[in-house]
């Protein structure tokens, strides 16, 4: 089983990116073979700073090793090192039909947040499907956001397959019965967990950087304070039961606390007599608990950048073979070879 997933360097990695995604990918890499990478490209649609643009990719890189990565289990990469991807991208935008762009939600929700469109930002979805094809993924863990970017990838996937593989049956992509083709691109599936699939942010929405409601994973403590002591709460009273519907307080705390620990969270909450600041204070100790022994390594990590480049090297050497594979078949079947 091939597992594969990226996570943009458009800003510092926080809550939602790991319970949705990070703590996942960690746990995969003793599954199959692992995958990961910094989606540098992706990230130029909101990044216009080069400086800017070479540090959050190194953040990026540092925190996935700091958070459990191992570089002897999994393959980390930067998304750029891989020059076969931007040419699947092309090839595979040949057979993207433009209405499936238009109907994407990261396009739809920054249109309606007044985001001017760039070409980047309406060809995002077609760069992430060339990601995942490249490397003939099986599994892609991801949040919920991203879930109908991999419906498209198993799309154009198809529609690729049928253009070009002859014999190649929809129904059939392994090519498992008589007379049928294996298609060219592989169809990966997500794998999602439910109970982590949307964070939300300090605000209620999803935790998102570009709603300016994250929780850093390595932001100055004193930030992350002063995050987590403004999260969102109504004016319930001291003594009276809490509401748990959307309430991010209570769902940050259902993810954070040990769940022995939990039980009894959930019990007051629901009877009363504990203020929201008192619940804000124990969500600050439990960010602390998970997240100090990463922040500690981390230190170590940025003390040494040699090293990090090599481990970055040595991704982007084993990533390309694979991704080379995949685009001798492609550059064959639509003729470019
Ligand atoms: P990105 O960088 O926005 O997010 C990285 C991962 O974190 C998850 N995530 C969340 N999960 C739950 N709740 C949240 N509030 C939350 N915020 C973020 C995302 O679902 C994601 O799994 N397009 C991708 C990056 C990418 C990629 C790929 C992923 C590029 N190519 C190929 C997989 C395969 C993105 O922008 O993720």
């Amino acid at each position: 089983m091939r597992i594969l997933s990226g996570i943009q360097s458009s800003g510092r990695l926080h809550l939602g990116n790991y319970f949705g995604a990070i703590r996942q990918f960690i746990e995969l890499q003793h599954e199959g073979e692992a995958l990961f990478f910094i989606a540098n490209l992706h990230a130029l649609n909101t990044v216009r700073d080069a400086e800017l643009a070479r540090e959050l990719t190194r953040e990026v890189a540092v925190a996935f090793l700091a958070l459990g990565l191992d570089p002897t289990q999994a393959v980390l990469f930067r998304q750029s090192d891989i020059p076969e991807v931007t040419e699947l991208y092309w090839v595979l935008g040949t057979v993207v039909p433009v209405a499936h762009l238009e109907r994407a939600h990261s396009y739809k929700d920054k249109i309606a947040r007044g985001i001017a469109p760039d070409f980047g930002l309406f060809a995002y979805p077609v760069l992430m499907a060339a990601d995942i094809l490249a490397y003939a993924a099986d599994v892609v863990p991801v949040g919920k956001d991203q879930i109908q970017h991999i419906e498209f990838a198993r799309d154009w996937a198809t529609k690729f397959n049928v253009q070009y593989v002859k014999g190649y049956d929809p129904q059939d992509p392994a090519g498992l019965e008589k007379g049928h083709a294996k298609g060219i691109l592989k169809l990966p599936a997500a794998r999602l967990q439910e109970r982590t699939a949307v964070i939300p942010g300090i605000d209620g929405q999803k935790m998102s950087k570009s709603y300016g409601n994250t929780i850093e994973l390595f932001g100055d403590e004193k930030e992350i304070k002063k995050r987590i002591m403004g999260i969102k709460t109504d004016s319930t009273p001291v003594e009276a039961p809490k509401p748990t519907e959307n309430s991010p307080l209570y769902e940050l705390l259902r993810i954070m606390a040990p769940p022995s620990e939990f039980a009894e969270i959930d019990r007051s909450w629901r009877s009363g007599g504990k203020g929201y600041g008192e619940y804000k204070k124990k969500l600050l100790e439990y960010f602390h608990a998970t997240f100090d022994p990463a922040r500690r390594r981390r230190e170590e990590l940025l003390r040494d950048p040699g090293e990090l480049d090599r481990i970055l090297e040595e991704g982007a050497r084993r990533a390309r073979e694979i991704a080379t594979g995949v685009l001798d078949a492609v550059r064959v079947a639509v003729g470019l070879k």
